[in-house]
């Protein structure tokens, strides 16, 4: 699990019930105005569940859609690679991360840390918003 004590003010919140990463890799949701995407993964690279946000840093395309290999995900629209654990790009187009957050399993649920501030708007490209 990829549960690290926050660098800022976060509050732990709930995006879904753990049952759904139980029989998916993935799960989506909001919280305090982030679109997140929670990932679980089983592999070599390591075991964890892990959190970035739902939107690509090349042009805010989302990403649940994207191919999971290992712990990076691949964009679906133009093919930048991220690696979910800290959000690090690994891949062009993209040049810039995208965030990552703290994220658990508290007891049904499942949770991630984020900000108490909102994330600032970001540019929208027609219908990849
Ligand atoms: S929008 Fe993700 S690589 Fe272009």
């Amino acid at each position: 699990m990829s549960a690290e004590a926050p660098q800022e003010d976060v509050t732990w919140e709930r995006v879904g019930e753990r049952a759904v990463l139980a029989g998916e890799s993935r799960l989506k949701g909001t919280a305090r105005g982030w679109q997140l995407l929670v990932l679980k993964v089983v592999g070599e690279d390591g075991d964890g569940v892990y959190a970035i946000e739902n939107r690509c840093s090349h042009a805010t395309a989302r990403l649940d859609s994207g191919e999971l290999d290992g712990c990076h995900i691949i964009c679906p629209l133009h093919g930048a690679r991220f690696d979910i654990r800290d959000g690090a790009c690994a891949g062009p187009p993209a040049s810039q991360p995208i965030r990552s957050f703290a994220a658990r399993i508290n007891g049904e649920d499942v949770e991630v840390a984020v900000p108490e501030k909102p994330p600032m708007p970001k540019p929208k490209f027609g219908v990849f918003n």
